[in-house]
Order: C-alpha cells, then structure tokens, then sequence
C-alpha cells in the first residue's frame, strides 16, 4: 500500500508541473537539497540558521515574546469569529453581545477566550519588556528594536481600549468617555492641552473629537472604534511586528548572557593570541652580516 502511493507520487505527482511550480528541489537527502528546501519555504526560511543555545533557555528569554506573539495570534482566530455575529451599530451591538453568550453554541466561550486572551496579551507584553530590560537586551544594537517594542506596546494598549467599547453596556460607554476625556488634554492635539491655540483647537475639531467622531460617546464613536479596532490597529500592528522580528535576525539574534559573550570574546582573544605568538616564535631572526 505504501509503495504503491509512493509509486504514484514518484510517477505522477512529483514530476507535474503544479508540483514543480511550488516544490522547487530535490528530496531533501543531501546538504544542498536540505539548504535549498530551508531557502525556498517561507516559514523555514524566517528561523535563524543556528540558535545560540541560551536563546532555547526559557530561564533566559521567560518565553513571553513568543507567548505575546501566539495570544496576538489568538486574538486575531478569535476576533474573526467574533465579527461573524456582531453589527457595530448602537441599535443592534449590545444584543449581538448577548445573544452570541447566550443563543450561539460555544459563544459565552469564544467571548471569553477574546477577551481574557486580550489581558493576558498585556500582561504577557509588560513581562516581555520587564525582561528585556532586565538582562539589559535594549542596549546597542537593539536600541532601534526596543523602540520598535515601545510602539509593539502602545498598540497592544490601544488594541484593548478600542475593543473596550465594543460590547456597548454602560461599562464600555462610561470607560470610552472616561478615556477619551483625557484626550481633551494631549499637549497640542487636545483642545484643552497646552499649545492647543497653535493649531485653532475646539471641542469640535481636536483629537477627542476625531476618536469619538463627534462631541460625545455615540453611534460614530462605535464605528470608528470598530473599524480601528478590527482593520485599522491589526493591520499596522502586523507590520511593526514584522520589522520586530526581522530585527531580532539582523541584530545577531536574542541577546546572549554577558558572561557567555564575554566567554567566547576571550576564546577568540586566546585564540589570535595564540596564533600571533606561534608566528612570532615561526620568524627567525637572523644576525645582520658582517660587510
Ligand atoms: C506585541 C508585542 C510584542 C511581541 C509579540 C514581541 C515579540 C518578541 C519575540 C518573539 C522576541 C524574541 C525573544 C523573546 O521571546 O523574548 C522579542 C525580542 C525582543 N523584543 Fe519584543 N515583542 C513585543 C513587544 C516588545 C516590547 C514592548 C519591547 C520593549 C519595549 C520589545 C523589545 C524587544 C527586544 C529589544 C527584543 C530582543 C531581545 C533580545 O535580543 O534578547 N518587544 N520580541
């Protein structure tokens, strides 16, 4: 049974040419077929070539950027399925809410999964920058990456307080005229903040009237947080988190322990040391002649 499948795929799958359009080498058997199977796959090709071991060591990296990056990627599974059964209109959002809990099989769960995945997403960000700075990974020549992160959190921030108002009970409405209230005040873009005479600021046309598309929490306010929070964010958050990881590669990896650097630092140290004493000791020197 299994040489007869692996007869037709011999005979007719691996030669056609969808086949070849997709699968460009070889059985992986040798070093070149291995490498060029790594090269042509995206998602091998993201891995780094070799790990420094450390890098494995969850005592070193406490797993919580991978584990901010997999609760974004539940988020996202979860969020999709939310938006199959919500409309973010004033008249309709808050029964979608209850009768997704109530009405759709697995729905309380869904929900709940999307919304505990969102706080266990900050928190695994604020413990994934508290490591960070702990062993002291923002330094040179991560200080761009580290940026980068600072951004990675302020978006995650922005993520819960968009979805905050989402489910448009009086918790939502009250938090989103609580928060956005504060934007009042945001030096130059808030018409109450400092330097807000500069731009003409008004309660009509400053940064709180933007978010809420009005002066008040309201049927706009919902649309434009469903539309930052659904589009908007996800989208430009997905590609700040790839210039993240394209720079954790081009920065040499995860940071190591200073004791290990500094450990290899001194082996090549040895080792050039070594060699320039074996040449100093390979070079005769002779006696100048006697004219
Ligand atoms: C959505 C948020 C974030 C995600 C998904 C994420 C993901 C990751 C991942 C997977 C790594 C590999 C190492 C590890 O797991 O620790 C990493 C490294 C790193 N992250 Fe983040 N990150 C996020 C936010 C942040 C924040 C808030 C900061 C700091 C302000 C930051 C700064 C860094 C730096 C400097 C590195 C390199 C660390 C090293 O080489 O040891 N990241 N990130």
């Amino acid at each position: 049974m299994g040489s007869k499948l692996q007869d037709f795929l011999e005979s007719q799958v691996y030669p056609s040419q969808i086949w070849q359009s997709v699968i460009r080498h070889g059985k992986p058997v040798n070093d070149r077929n291995r490498s060029l199977a790594v090269l042509g796959n995206v998602f091998l090709h993201l891995h780094p070539i070799r790990l420094p071991r450390y890098a494995t060591k969850y005592t070193y990296t406490w797993g919580m950027g991978g584990l901010s990056f997999l609760l974004f990627l539940v988020e996202t599974v979860t969020g999709i399925l939310l938006m199959f059964y919500y409309h973010p209109t004033a008249s309709l959002a808050y029964g979608d809410i209850k009768s997704l809990e109530f009405d759709v099989p697995f729905g309380m769960i869904l929900r709940n999964m999307h919304r505990w995945g969102a706080h266990a997403m900050v928190l695994a960000v604020w413990f994934h920058m508290f490591r960070v700075f702990m062993t002291g990974s923002y330094k040179k020549p991560r200080e761009f990456n580290w940026a980068i992160g600072v951004i990675l959190l302020t978006i995650t921030l922005f993520m819960s307080f968009t979805g905050y108002l989402l489910p448009w009970d009086q918790l939502a409405m009250w938090a989103i005229t609580v928060g956005t209230n504060m934007a009042r005040a945001v030096p130059l873009l808030g018409h109450e903040g400092p330097f807000s005479n500069l731009l003409g600021l008004k309660i009509d046309n400053d940064i709180r009237f933007a978010l809420l598309g009005g002066t008040r929490v309201g049927g706009p306010t919902l649309i434009r947080f469903y539309v930052l929070h659904c589009i908007a964010v996800p989208f430009v958050m997905s590609f700040i988190l790839s210039i993240h990881f394209w720079r954790i590669r081009k920065d040499g990896g995860i940071s190591g322990p200073q004791s290990a650097r500094l450990a290899n630092l001194n082996k090549v140290t040895q080792v050039k040391a070594a060699e320039g004493k074996k040449k100093v000791e390979g070079i005769k020197v002779e006696a100048p002649k006697a004219e």
